[in-house]
C-alpha cells in the first residue's frame, strides 16, 4: 500500500494547535480511503527549541526532512527570539533549501465565509496567486555599514535572476493555459527599474509561448486597490515574493480571513519535498487558548492531498470546509463562532464521513 511519509513541524504558538487538527483530518482520510497510509513524524523544532539549543533546527535539519513525501508546517515566531533570527532560521530556510520556489496561495471566497467587501458573491473572489519563493526581495543579501556611528547604513539588495523569474513566470503561465484561466502580472516597474524591469520583460518573453493565455499587468499599488474594489478581475496572479507576501494577507482579508489562508511552498521537480502550511503566523494574541481557526491549516492538508496524487480528497477537503461553513454549527470565534480549535478537525471527518 502506498504509504506518505509527513515531517511535521508544528512550531510556535498556534502551530502546534491548528496542525493537530490538519493531522486528524490527513489520518482520518486516509483511514475511509483505505489506498493509502499517512505516518507523522515530529520535528519539535522552533523558537522553544531555539531557547534551549541555540539554534531554530539541528544543523542537519535539511537533510533530515530531505527523505520526506512532505512537510506539514504550522507558525514559526514568537516573542523572546527576534523574528529574524526564527523565521531565518527556519521557515525560510527550508523554503530556500529545498528550493521550493513556487509558493501557491488560493484566495478563494467559499460559501458561508464572511467577507467584509460589499456587494460581491463567491464567483468573484476565486484566484490563485503564484507568488515567487526562493529570491527576490527575500534574497537577504546586504549588510550594515558604519554601524554605529551617524552614518550608518543598511543595505538590502534583491536579487532576480533569470532563472528564478522565468521559471515562476513559467509555471503561471502553464497553470493559466491548463485552467483556461486569465494571467494577472503584478510588479512595480515605475519605481523599481531594474529588478521589476527584468522581471516585466521576462513576463512579455515568456508570454510569447503562451498566445492563447490572456493577460494583464498591473503595478502592486493599484493591483491593492483592485484587490478590494474588483477582485472578480484576478484569476491566475505572479508576482514577486514581498507582494505575494503582502497581497496574500489582502487576499486572506477578503476571503475569511487569516483563519482560511493556506498556502503550498512547491519543488515543482520534486527534487525536494513541498511543505504545506496556513499562512498566518503564531499569533501569540490567541496562543494557549482553544481560540485559533485550524481551517486554514487543513485548507493545506487539502492542498498536500492535490500534491500527493489524491486530487479528489483534496476538493472534498474543500467542499467539507464550505459546508462546516454554511451550517455554522461548529466554528471559532473568528468566525462568529463559539467552538474550540479542537473540535474542528473532527467535525471536517464527520462531514467527510457522510453519505
Ligand atoms: P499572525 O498571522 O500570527 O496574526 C495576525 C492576526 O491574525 C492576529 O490578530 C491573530 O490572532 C490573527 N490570526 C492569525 N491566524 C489566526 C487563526 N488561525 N485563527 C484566528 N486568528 C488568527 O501575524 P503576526 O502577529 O504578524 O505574527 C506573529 C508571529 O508569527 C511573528 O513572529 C511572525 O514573524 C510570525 N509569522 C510566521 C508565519 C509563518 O510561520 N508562516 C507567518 C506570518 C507571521
Ligand atoms: C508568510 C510569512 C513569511 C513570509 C514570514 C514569516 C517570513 O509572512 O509565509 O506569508 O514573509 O513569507
Ligand atoms: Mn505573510
Amino acid at each position: 500500500m502506498q504509504k506518505y511519509k509527513i515531517a511535521v513541524i508544528a512550531g510556535d504558538g498556534i502551530g502546534p494547535e491548528v496542525i493537530e487538527e490538519g493531522k486528524k483530518v490527513l489520518s482520518g482520510i486516509a483511514k475511509i480511503d483505505g489506498g493509502f497510509e499517512v505516518e507523522f513524524t515530529d520535528f519539535p523544532w522552533g523558537c522553544e527549541y531555539y531557547l534551549r539549543e541555540g539554534r531554530m533546527m539541528p544543523e542537519s535539519g535539511l537533510s533530515q526532512l530531505k527523505s520526506f513525501d512532505a512537510i506539514y508546517l504550522g507558525a514559526v515566531g514568537y516573542p523572546g527570539v527576534p523574528d529574524d533570527v526564527s523565521l531565518q532560521g527556519l521557515l525560510l530556510k527550508i523554503r530556500k533549501g529545498f528550493d521550493q520556489y513556487i509558493n501557491l496561495r488560493p484566495v478563494k471566497l467559499l460559501r458561508g465565509a464572511p467577507c467584509p467587501l460589499k456587494d460581491v458573491s463567491e464567483s468573484d473572489i476565486d484566484m490563485t496567486v503564484v507568488r515567487e519563493n526562493s529570491e527576490g526581495e527575500y534574497a537577504n543579501v546586504g549588510c550594515r555599514l558604519f554601524p554605529g556611528t551617524e552614518q550608518e547604513t543598511a543595505l538590502q539588495t534583491g536579487v532576480f535572476s533569470r532563472k528564478g523569474c522565468e521559471r515562476v513566470i513559467r509555471y503561471a503561465y502553464e497553470l493559466a493555459k491548463k485552467e483556461g484561466k486569465s494571467l494577472t502580472n503584478i510588479s512595480k516597474a515605475n519605481a523599481l527599474g531594474y529588478s521589476m524591469v527584468f522581471w516585466n520583460e521576462i513576463f512579455a518573453q515568456v508570454g510569447k509561448e503562451y498566445p492563447e493565455v490572456p493577460t494583464s499587468s498591473l503595478m502592486v499599488d493599484a493591483a491593492s486597490m483592485f484587490f478590494v474594489k474588483n477582485p472578480k478581475r484576478f484569476q491566475i496572479v505572479v508576482t514577486s515574493n514581498l507582494f505575494g507576501d503582502i497581497l496574500t494577507d489582502l487576499g486572506a482579508a477578503i476571503a475569511g480571513g487569516m483563519g482560511l489562508a493556506a498556502g503550498a511552498n512547491l519543488n515543482p521537480e520534486r527534487k525536494y519535498p513541498s511543505m504545506f502550511e496556513p499562512i498566518h503566523g503564531s499569533a501569540p494574541d490567541i496562543a494557549g487558548k482553544g481560540l485559533a481557526n485550524p481551517l486554514a491549516a487543513i485548507w493545506s492538508v487539502s492542498q498536500m492531498l492535490d500534491f500527493l496524487g489524491q486530487p479528489e480528497w483534496g476538493e472534498k477537503v474543500i467542499s467539507a470546509i464550505e459546508t462546516l461553513l454554511l451550517e455554522k454549527k461548529c466554528l471559532t470565534p473568528d468566525l462568529g463562532g463559539t467552538a474550540k480549535t479542537n473540535e474542528i478537525g473532527e467535525a471536517i471527518m464527520e462531514i467527510l464521513q457522510r453519505k
